[in-house]
């Protein structure tokens, strides 16, 4: 039987199922697959190729060779051909998977970082075209690059040809939208609907003064959500979708996925058809592309996001962001407490092997501050003084601190906020360089080292964040920029530097202690088996609150983890594995018996 009918036939009846619960409309579901049909002949051969290839190979993603970098193309190269161009610094930085932030067409000043696309189909002229983009996909894979890309479906930018036609009144566009001539139901949506933007874009509807209409636009004013109870915009925006896909994208990054579907009187957020939706999608990636994997972004309480992996028999996403493992690491850097960190860990690694987590330090938004307060309430910590003192620590104001870092959306009524800042300048490396104080310049490159070797520790795939591999700090200009300065993420969405990135082959500047430290590190856990997801994962009592112990362990390979929260060396005192160990980064052979890890400090051992 033809391949795709093979595909079609596993997954044809659930399929059809979700569809008309629903939309309850054959006809539409027989125009989608038709369309799979379409987009599954026009792949190329090549992609053909490795869908099958992976699908023979099912893990091919929960080893332990996986190494992904966000970076935005202008600020990394300017263009797609230049990065294209740039593959070799990629490589040498041991990075196979590379997520290319937002790059379709959107319109500047009404952007959003990219997320308002006014063209799913077209890339932003100033970074190239599609052509260019289908280039770098090849290079990429001949070179055994994964890329991912965003895939914007909550919203379309108001620019989008369907929102410029639903403005101008035809009907069958402002049905793909949420448009309401009076404010009677946008009123009673607003009495449930919290904000995603308070400050920046309060409010979840925009008035549209030369139609006479409210629609529904939970992030920027110029994003305008669509309506994903209508079948067509859920067709259009899959063959969308499968276009993306058949340019050689590997890992599709579904944006702001828990928002897609509304319902008056409720959050609007995680509703039940969205992971209908979710699962549908699932399934007609393995009817038409099987080699592209879903990346859900999720930043919501732990309880809300694991249910975006589905179950192991209906996987909805490949993939998840490990957000509140982010967040409690930097609330342990502010308190060099492990306690919290050591719950939330023990939480993850409980789960089903197969669930991928995506752990990373920073991206390109802000830190949200979603702790486990229930948790932290027991040791007498509320949640209000408790992000106030995060977001006083992470500016400096705090004694025991030298960050940068700024606040984000500062929620004038609740008293909410949230942070921003590279890596390196909330570590304390800017304050350093900028006082020239080496002393501080070494703690703060053994914290942001240390931080690594925790975070490549983790169950998941690691993705670093284009520059925090030399440090990069932060970038004050964009308070100088109209377009930006009301939006602090820009703080960390600077230009690559360069000039910096030279002197990571020069031995002894921050840059190159970071980047060969972090080398090492990856080279390591690309080598040892028990880095692998399938490792039994777990964390040990180190008898020391700054001090995080974590073992993994696999076909009788067991590593063992040491990272030192506090500016003091710390002694573990009371570590349950016994034998004789070799310190992975040196291959100094150890015994853990009282083992002293430095200030800020790590140890990755192998039992041997
Ligand atoms: C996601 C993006 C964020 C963007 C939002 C709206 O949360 O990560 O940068 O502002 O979606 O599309």
């Amino acid at each position: 039987m033809h391949e795709f009918e093979q595909r079609l036939r596993i997954h044809h009846d659930e399929l059809r199922w979700l569809y008309m619960e629903l939309y309850n409309n054959g006809s539409m579901f027989y125009e989608l697959v038709e369309r799979l049909r379409g987009f599954y002949e026009e792949r190329s051969a090549d992609l053909k190729a490795i869908d099958r290839s992976r699908e023979a190979d099912p893990d091919w993603y929960r080893r332990n060779d996986l190494l992904g970098m966000m970076l935005y193309i202008d600020n990394f190269g300017g263009t797609i051909n230049a990065v294209r161009e740039k593959l070799d610094y990629i490589r040498k930085s041991n990075v196979n998977y590379i997520h290319l932030m937002p790059f379709l067409d959107t319109v500047p000043g009404r952007s959003d970082g990219g997320y308002a696309v006014k063209d799913f189909r077209k890339v932003q002229p100033k970074l190239g075209t599609m052509e260019d983009l289908e280039a770098l996909t090849k290079d990429c894979h001949a070179s055994g690059i994964q890329v991912c890309m965003d895939f914007v479906m909550n919203h379309t930018s108001e620019d989008h040809e369907w929102a410029v036609r639903a403005r101008n009144g035809e009907g069958e566009y402002m049905s793909r939208y949420f448009f309401f001539d009076s404010w009677d139901i946008p009123g009673a949506y607003e009495k449930t609907v919290p904000q995603v933007f308070p400050t920046t874009a309060p409010g979840n509807f925009t008035w549209l003064s030369e139609c006479g209409h409210h629609v529904m636009t939970t992030f920027y004013p110029y994003q305008w959500d669509l309506n994903y109870k209508n079948p067509r915009v859920f067709n259009e925006m899959m063959a969308n979708f499968l276009y993306l896909a058949n340019r050689g994208i590997d890992i599709i990054r579904i944006d702001a996925v828990p928002y897609i579907w509304k319902e008056l009187g409720t959050q609007c957020r995680n509703l039940k058809q969205v992971h209908t939706i979710v699962r549908m999608m699932r399934m007609i990636c393995e009817i038409v592309c099987p080699s592209v994997l879903l990346l859900g972004e999720v930043v919501m309480e732990p309880e809300k996001v694991v249910p975006y992996f589905g179950t192991v028999e209906k996987p909805e996403c490949h993939m998840l962001y490990n957000v509140t493992t982010m967040a409690t690491t930097w609330h342990t850097v502010a308190t060099r407490d492990t306690t919290l960190l050591r719950e939330q860990l023990d939480k993850v690694f409980a789960l089903p092997k197969e669930y991928v987590f995506l752990n990373y330090l920073r991206c390109h938004d802000d830190i949200g501050w979603g702790l486990d307060y229930d948790s932290l309430r027991r040791f007498g910590i509320e949640e209000r003084p408790h992000k106030a003192y995060l977001n006083n620590y992470f500016r400096g104001h705090d004694g025991l601190s030298n960050s940068m870092g700024e606040l984000y959306n500062e929620d004038p009524v609740t008293g909410d906020a949230r942070l921003c800042g590279t890596t390196a300048s909330l570590c304390g490396l800017q304050a350093a360089r900028m006082t020239e104080d080496a002393e501080a310049i070494d703690q703060s490159v053994d914290a942001i080292v240390m931080l690594h070797a925790y975070m490549f520790m983790q169950s998941g795939i690691p993705v670093l964040y284009s520059g925090d591999e030399i440090g990069q700090l932060n970038d004050d200009g964009y308070h100088n920029d109209p377009n930006k300065a009301d939006d602090s993420r820009y703080l960390h969405r600077g230009k690559m530097d360069w000039a910096a990135a030279a002197n990571a082959d020069m031995v002894g500047t921050p840059e190159n202690r970071i980047f060969t430290a972090l080398s090492r590190l990856e080279t390591l856990r690309a080598k040892e088996n028990a880095f692998a997801c399938a490792a039994h994962a777990a964390t040990v009592d180190t008898g020391d609150r700054a001090l995080l112990g974590l073992t993994r362990c696999l076909d009788g390979e067991l590593l063992l983890g040491l990272f030192n929260f506090s500016d003091e060396p710390k002694t573990a005192e009371t570590l349950a594995s016994e034998g004789a160990y070799m310190d992975l980064m040196t291959g100094n052979k150890m015994h853990i018996s009282r083992i002293t890890v430095p200030a800020k400090g790590f140890f990755w051992l192998k039992r041997l």
